[in-house]
């Protein structure tokens, strides 16, 4: 069968390269399966307003219903047709004839069918990656569960800045997957609406009921506009934000194991699994998952960038570079998709090795703020005054009671020894396992304040 639509108004054969060139037939195998839901939603539809009679109404679901439970046939995704809704009608008329075939694209575009294909498929996507995102928050609640006493260094410039435990650095990064669960579920709340019955944009003189084939697709309420509902893609655009920012939270996560599994950190052993080796070196254990999935950010990145310059510039209403955009969106969900369960198995698996982050959390002066505070706290020195002090004694090299005592005749005409300070008291404040302690306030590292943070974040996982 050929191409039924350009035989009333065109003429010629197209050659291959074109039609491949026109068509979205990749792209359509994501809503192939909600192409056939949106046809017998508006089939009900057309025979619940009696614009189509009984008996080819029902010749027609019933082949709607065996192509559902049996899926499209290859024929249906041919080229020439240009895309599944075509490909999708010939196979229907091929199988129950042009006189009742023909009939169920009355009052209906491709322009309202692909876009209300998109929202329910795109719905059905960002269910599964919330709940990808609340087993990987329920993964990095556990392990940090287990790690509130382990301390390790934290960094700013990735340089050793103050110490901090492994459980509150989890718990920052699941604090973040919470936030781009919550960006998905609002994004689908605007998803949820149908543009069905908006035809090509002008909507339609047959008196279809938006209201009942919305609710028959599980829409929340149909689009309000008819223009509106074929011409917007900034739902696409929403969501697809939110998986690209959620997949740079996974990238920064990867990159932070991809350091911490090498010899420098060894903060970390990630399980045989996530990792390749080389084909010449027979030492190696590259993590290269992680490495992967690190990319993985910069293509949905892309695919936004892609997907939001291919909108700008269209007018009003349906504009066939919408097609082009459809692509970029799967890309980056089954991005997401893929991405989330292995991140999760890697956290979930790994090996912390705590007595490296121990060693580790004490090293480059990191307790050099505690001493600092504690010059103010304990000896009413001014902030600035103990930050010189104390910076100019790492300058020479040693925070010991001698160099601190150096350090504060020259760099503030002052004897700490004179204030009570003591080489006991230095090294009780020097110890990170201290900095860490002191360090109870709301949001912070100390074992009680990450308690909280835990028992909160495990409350809005489980309402989530
Ligand atoms: N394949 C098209 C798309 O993805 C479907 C809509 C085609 N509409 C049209 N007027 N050619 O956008």
């Amino acid at each position: 069968r050929s191409d039924q639509i350009r035989q009333g108004r065109l003429s010629g054969e197209r050659s291959a390269n074109l039609e491949h060139f026109l068509a979205s037939m990749d792209a359509d195998r994501w809503i192939a399966e909600a192409d056939l839901l949106v046809d017998m939603a508006h089939l009900l539809g057309l025979r619940r307003q009696g614009i189509i009679d009984e008996a080819p109404a029902r010749a027609l679901m019933a082949a709607l219903l065996d192509l559902h439970d049996h899926g499209l046939p290859a024929e249906a995704f041919d080229e020439r047709f240009e895309d599944i809704h075509a490909g999708k009608e010939a196979c229907l008329i091929d199988r129950v004839g042009e006189d009742i075939g023909g009939r169920l694209h009355m009052g209906r575009s491709r322009n309202d069918e692909v876009a209300t294909c998109i929202r329910i498929r795109l719905k059905q996507e960002i269910i599964a990656l919330v709940r990808s995102l609340a087993d990987l928050r329920a993964t990095l609640l556990d392990v940090a569960a287990g790690h509130t006493e382990t301390v390790m260094p934290g960094f700013t410039h990735l340089q050793h800045a103050q110490p901090t435990t492994l459980a509150h650095y989890l718990l920052a990064y699941e604090q973040a997957f919470s936030r781009d669960a919550a960006r998905l579920r609002e994004a689908y709340a605007r998803v949820d609406a149908s543009p069905l019955g908006s035809a090509a944009f002008a909507s339609t003189g047959f008196p279809l009921d938006r209201d009942y084939t919305a609710r028959l697709l599980g829409f929340a309420r149909p689009a309000a506009n008819s223009m509106d509902a074929v011409a917007a893609r900034d739902f696409a655009l929403e969501v697809l934000s939110s998986i690209a920012i959620c997949m740079t939270t996974t990238s920064r996560l990867c990159e932070e194991l991809v350091l911490w599994s090498t010899s420098f950190f060894g903060f970390v052993q990630l399980d045989d699994a996530y990792c390749s080796s080389s084909s010449i070196m027979p030492q190696k254990k590259n993590p290269d998952v992680a490495e992967i999935m690190r990319a993985k950010a910069g293509t949905v990145a892309g695919a936004l960038t892609a997907a939001i310059t291919i909108t700008k510039g269209l007018p009003m209403s349906y504009n066939r570079d919408l097609q082009e955009l459809t692509p970029h969106l799967w890309r980056g969900v089954e991005a997401a998709r893929e991405s989330l369960p292995l991140l999760s198995g890697m956290i979930g698996t790994a090996t912390f090795n705590t007595e490296r982050m121990a060693a580790e959390a004490g090293r480059g002066f990191s307790t050099a703020t505690e001493l600092a505070d504690v010059l103010v706290r304990e000896y009413g020195l001014a902030f600035r005054t103990a930050h010189r002090i104390v910076g100019r004694a790492v300058r020479h090299g040693s925070l010991d009671l001698a160099t601190l005592e150096g350090a504060a005749r020259e760099a503030a005409g002052l004897s700490v020894v004179d204030l009570g300070v003591t080489q006991e008291r230095i090294d009780a404040v020097l110890d990170p396992r201290h900095a860490v302690a002191v360090r109870t306030i709301t949001g912070g590292p100390a074992p009680a304040a990450v308690a909280v943070q835990l028992a909160e974040q495990k409350e809005l996982l489980a309402r989530d």
